[in-house]
């Protein structure tokens, strides 16, 4: 598998810093939907970036989970982009955002039935075929229970994934997050996930509001998930990491001293890949 090295997300208040320090960060993942369409300032800035960086596509809105078909018009511009880019991978979420054309802009879970296993990795099929490049499926936080759930998030995650033969992107955070608004342990969910699926990692802060925690992308990465990181690298070997934040955005020094903690955290495990 491409091991990619240690990435960020590319958010517009780094653009000019990015284009003018270029900075050592080894890829970025860019968040599909911003530059869907191809327009604008930032088609300007993604052209530019690109010259300089590998980037892969994110994306938040293909609602695989839903009971609707894909949408056509979504895809044929995810693939325009995909094309014009060119990434190793493209990735989105377990997870449905909206039903009947609408999108709630949230990332909502799933019950964990062999319905829905059967329904969502029959859309992971049509995607990968559709852009003609591997997609991966990443984990999402979730903050509630389904009655008809009839298996663990963990089971449910690396059964879609089996059935698709898609690759997985692992969000630690996100792993951290549901463990505590669940109360399993984290180290289950890790233990049960196969190892040759694993492509690419995110890491991210969130907000602790004492009897639950929301993935809110704000704050910067917490020790517990750190060392849950850490448990990861040891278990998966070298795979493709990069830090997440969507508000309360840093200055891009701060940001990669972080990524600079994650690659600190790695090395001893992945000294064959880290120069
Ligand atoms: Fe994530």
């Amino acid at each position: 598998m491409q091991f990619l090295g240690f990435g960020l997300g590319l958010r517009t208040p780094h653009y000019d810093y990015v284009l003018e320090h270029q900075p050592p960060v080894d890829w970025f993942e860019i968040i599909s939907e911003d530059y869907l369409g191809l327009a604008g300032r930032s088609r300007y800035y993604l052209d530019a970036i690109k010259e300089h960086y590998p980037l892969v596509m994110h994306g938040v809105s293909m609602s695989l989970g839903s009971a609707d078909p894909l949408d056509k018009h979504y895809l044929k511009q995810l693939k325009a982009l995909a094309d014009h880019v060119n990434p190793p991978w493209f990735s989105d979420h377990l997870c449905w955002t909206g039903v009947h054309g609408k999108n709630m802009h949230d990332l909502l879970p799933l019950p964990y039935t062999d319905e829905a296993i059967r329904q969502v990795s029959e859309k992971v099929r049509q995607a990968q075929d559709y852009l003609q490049r591997p997609m991966l499926l990443e984990n999402v936080s979730s903050y509630i229970t389904y009655e008809d759930s009839a298996m663990t998030e963990w089971d449910f995650y690396r059964a879609v994934c089996e059935e698709a033969d898609c690759l997985m992107l692992l969000d630690v955070n996100n792993i951290y997050v549901s463990a505590f608004n669940h109360d399993f342990d984290a180290m289950d969910y890790l233990l049960a996930i196969d190892k040759k699926r694993v492509q690419q990692f995110h890491i991210a802060g969130h907000d602790n509001c004492g009897n639950h925690i929301v993935d809110t992308h704000d704050h910067p990465v917490i020790d517990p998930v750190w060392d849950l990181y850490q448990a990861a690298c040891q278990r998966f070997g070298p795979v493709s990491t990069m830090i997440e934040r969507d508000a309360n955005i840093p200055e891009f020094p701060e940001l990669f001293a972080e990524l600079q903690q994650a690659k600190k955290i790695a090395t001893p495990f992945w000294e064959e890949v880290i120069a």
